[in-house]
């Protein structure tokens, strides 16, 4: 079923778990997130990042995430990752994303605050939960420069206060990207936070986080934790692989096929971690 984020974040505390994000940029992935997500009965979330949606319009990907979302036995939220512009966040709401994300990170806190709030003021209007970032999650991509600084916890509690996002994402270690695990997390960091925000806290960047480390986050109240480059390196070796192993093969469905599996197994070890 389709489900906002503000629900799907209070049942996974429920159980003491955290919530998964997967980025996901097609059928194949989509669907293999839902069946790993039905097999271990856990709610999750299917998010659009700023790469798909220069690729294809979001509309497209909203029909076919909400009609799989409609079509699972668990809760599925929609989201939109790390949207930077007002407008592209408002199409996504009429399109049928129940969560959106704004990121501001990288402007000054005032004018963070300035545009979470009107993100929120149209997204509450219409019972869509709200994401927004304070301090920067960096990359390990040398690509895309964006630098990453620590959350400030008076920051935090200033920006959270304000602004009344329903979920907010920090930096405390992680780092977009990595293709290895290696992140060191910043334990009182997040403590300190935690103790001046009362919103439940998003984690980005998890595909290089240590297996330890994921199952320690959901002792500390972590609301969602988003996850990408470790389905995007299932599906692109899996396809890899399939294309060496048939040489003459040229059907996309017949190649594309084995990725369905790879992305399912990869999300499934993931939400174990996350307690499911
Ligand atoms: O917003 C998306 C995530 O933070 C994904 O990060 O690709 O490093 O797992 P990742
Ligand atoms: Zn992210």
């Amino acid at each position: 079923m389709l489900v906002s984020l503000r629900e799907i974040t209070q049942q996974a505390a429920d159980k003491n778990c955290a919530v998964a994000g997967f980025n996901v940029f097609g059928y194949e992935d989509a669907s293999a997130v839902i069946r790993a997500a039905e097999k271990l009965n856990a709610p999750v979330i299917l998010m659009s990042n700023k790469d798909a949606v220069d690729y294809m319009p979001l509309e497209f990907y909203a029909d076919l995430f909400c009609r799989l979302a409609r079509n699972a036995k668990v809760p599925v939220c929609i989201h939109l990752d790390h949207a930077k512009s007002y407008e592209l966040i408002a199409r996504a709401i009429k399109a049928g994303y129940t969560s959106v994300m704004y990121d501001g990170s990288q402007l000054p806190l005032e004018e963070n605050i300035r545009n979470t709030k009107e993100v929120v003021k149209l997204a509450k209007a219409l019972d869509i939960s709200v994401e927004a970032e304070i301090g920067s999650v960096g990359y390990s991509d040398p690509n895309i420069k964006i630098k990453g600084v620590y959350t400030k916890p008076e920051e935090a509690e200033i920006f959270a206060r304000e602004t009344g996002v329903d979920i907010l994402a920090v930096s405390i270690g992680n780092v977009h990207r990595m293709e290895k695990q290696g992140a060191t997390i910043q334990y009182d960091l997040l403590k300190e936070i935690q103790e001046v925000v009362p919103a439940p806290i998003v984690v980005h960047g998890s595909t290089g986080i240590l297996d330890e480390d994921m199952k320690k986050l959901i002792t500390y109240r972590i609301g969602k934790v988003n996850i990408g480059t470790a389905l995007r390196m299932a599906f692109g070796s899996t396809l890899r692989e399939e294309m060496e192993r048939k040489p003459n093969a040229f059907d996309r469905l017949e190649l594309l096929k084995s990725t369905i599996d790879a992305v399912e197994e990869a999300a499934y070890n993931k939400l174990k971690l996350l307690g499911f």
